[in-house]
This record gives structure tokens, sequence and C-alpha cells, in this order.
């Protein structure tokens, strides 16, 4: 939308962290089944633009589960044209992501089959 643009007129680059880091977490959150806060970032490439009216579409998918992190991997798409099948890989990124207790401290991921 044209609120979430830089000065520039192209979507704000946080605004596609934030949406990013939104999308790794319900992963981690359904793989750990509690609550996860982002603890890290390791990798976040901004590929092409994102353009007011574009509609974005993120895929995220579970790279390593350690003791109490999961790292997800994100990557996204922008179709340029709503009904156009042109599409633009826009954003790659790496989060990791903490599973916390009712204390809002680090508790084992316990793995779920079918996870
Ligand atoms: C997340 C938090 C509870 C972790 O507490 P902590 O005492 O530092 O935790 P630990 O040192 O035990 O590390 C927890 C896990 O994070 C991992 N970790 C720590 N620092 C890391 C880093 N820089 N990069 C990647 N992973 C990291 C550890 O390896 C560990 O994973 P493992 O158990 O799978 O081996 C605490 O740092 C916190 O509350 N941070 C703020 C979170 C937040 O507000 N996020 C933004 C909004 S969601």
């Amino acid at each position: 939308m044209p609120a979430d643009t830089n000065a520039a007129g192209d979507v704000f680059g946080g605004w596609l962290m934030s949406q990013v880091d939104i999308a790794g977490s319900i992963e981690a959150h359904r793989y750990a089944q509690t609550r996860v806060v982002t603890i890290a970032v390791q990798e976040f490439l901004f590929l092409n633009p994102v353009f007011v009216g574009d509609l974005l579409s993120l895929y995220a998918k579970i790279v390593h589960v350690g003791t109490t992190s999961i790292r997800v991997r994100i990557d996204g798409y922008a179709q340029r044209q709503r009904g156009s099948e042109e599409t633009h890989k826009v954003t790659e990124a790496q989060i990791t992501y903490v599973a916390i207790d009712e204390n809002r401290r680090p508790c084992p991921v316990v793995k779920r089959t079918g996870a």
C-alpha cells in the first residue's frame, strides 16, 4: 500500500522485513507449539524492489532445529500485476527463533511427528 513506501516510492525495506519475520515465526511456532521470539537474523537479501500494488508471497521452511532454537529460511516473491504470471524473487532470508516458556526463558523444542 502507498503508506508502506519509502521516499523514492518503492515499498520500504523495513515493511518487507517485518512481513518476513512474521512468516518465519508462524513456521517456527507451528513446529514448536509454544511461543517463539526472534533472536537473530543470519541473512536478509533484497533481491528486487517491491512496488505498490504487488502481491507478495512468502514461503517459509525450517532449515535447522537446535535445543531451544529454530532457524527458518524465508523466500519472497512479488507478483507485479494481479492476474499476470510475472513474478520476481524479491527476498531471501534466514532468521532464528527461540522457543520460550511462561517466564520468557528458552525452553527445549520438542520434535513433533509430522512437523
Ligand atoms: C530469546 C531470549 C529468551 C534468549 O535468551 P538467552 O538466555 O540469550 O538464550 P540462550 O543463550 O540460552 O540461547 C537460546 C538459543 O538461541 C541461540 N542463539 C543465541 N544467540 C544467537 C545468535 N546470535 N544467533 C543465532 N542463535 C543464537 C542459542 O544457540 C540457543 O539455541 P539452542 O538452544 O538451540 O542451542 C532472549 O535473548 C530474549 O528475550 N531476547 C529478546 C527477544 C525479542 O524480544 N525478540 C524480538 C521480538 S519477537
